[in-house]
């Protein structure tokens, strides 16, 4: 993943709270539904998604995050309750305890300030706290961003609205110890059958990793020079190296409707077989260097879930 470095001059944190400015929303994108409407259906919640946010002390990217918490929340049909897709900072993964702690700390400030609706978090890459020397501390790992996500396991599942949510940990080392690679451990997949097997077939589910398991946007991610990729491949890195044997798991539970993640930053829709994949852009744009990272802007998605299963998704893009 492409990262910034935290160059700019730091500003005071109320300050750039204070000097958040509407930011020009440019428009919405909603998904045709690949399944048959039925001609009426009851809708079960309506939630937004933002993800990729990498928030850092800057006013840049605190202004951006404010806006999109403020743009959301003030939805004439607002949602609910919000998913975060992870990726909530800039980069723990090799950054000293204190510009961690910077990071965390604005990011609160603004949820304080901003956001009133319940936040579910799932943990992205950057938010894994990484450097060496840190090793003996309590809070290395993933243990920091748990903390910070007031959530006490990595993974977990939660009912609400008559849709059963299941929310994956996608970042793991890879099978030679190396960082990082897109799965699920033994002891996460034997809990997801479970849960999956316990969960009323009659209840739709949701699944949200950060990690893509099935999108597009993986052969389009990397830059545009073909001379730099005569081979096509998929990393890892980018799309869930389980892909083949979750998106046999899903199968096998029909009420199994969507899986939601972020991490490219770009914005699709995968239809294989009964699960829609739904890929949701980043709040962050271009890592906050740019408001586009390819072909997608920056911004967030509305869903709409149904009773009977169907879901829609609305991305709303801004200039961030
Ligand atoms: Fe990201």
């Amino acid at each position: 993943m492409q990262l910034s470095v935290l160059t700019n001059s730091i500003m005071n944190r109320r300050d750039l709270l204070k000097a958040a400015s509407l930011l020009p929303f440019v428009g919405t994108t909603p998904d045709l539904v690949a399944q048959t409407t039925p001609a009426v259906r009851t809708r079960s919640v309506r939630m937004a998604y933002i993800g990729d946010t990498h928030i850092m002390p800057q006013r840049k990217p605190v202004n951006g995050v404010a806006e999109a918490f403020r743009h959301l929340q003030n939805q004439t049909d607002k949602p609910a309750f919000i998913l975060h897709g992870g990726d909530v900072i800039m980069d723990a993964l090799s950054r000293d305890k204190s510009a961690v702690q910077k990071q965390w700390d604005v990011w609160q400030e603004v949820v304080k300030a901003e956001c009133s609706l319940p936040l579910e978090y799932c943990i992205g890459n950057h938010d894994i706290w990484g450097v060496a020397d840190a090793k003996a501390d309590t809070r290395y790992g993933k243990a920091w961003a748990m903390e910070q996500f007031g959530i006490t396991k990595r993974y977990r599942s939660f009912d609400k609205n008559g849709w059963h949510f299941v929310v994956l940990d996608s970042v793991h080392p890879k099978p030679d110890g190396s960082w990082y690679t897109g799965i699920i451990d033994d002891e996460q997949l034997d809990w997801l059958k479970k849960d999956l097997q316990q969960t009323d077939p009659n209840t739709p589910v949701l699944v949200l990793s950060h990690i893509p398991i099935l999108s597009s946007t993986v052969l389009v991610f990397n830059d545009r020079n073909p001379a730099k990729h005569p081979d096509t491949q998929i990393l890892g890195s980018l799309l869930h190296a389980d892909s083949s044997s979750l998106v046999e798991l899903l199968h096998k539970f029909p009420n199994v409707k969507a899986a939601l993640s972020g991490h490219t930053h770009l914005l699709d829709r995968v239809d294989y077989n009964q699960v829609s994949y739904f890929c949701n852009g980043a709040i962050s744009g271009n890592w906050w260097n740019s408001d586009t990272y390819h072909e997608t802007k920056a911004g967030y998605a509305l869903f709409d879930l149904y009773t009977d299963g169907t879901i829609e998704r609305t991305y709303v893009a801004f200039n961030a």
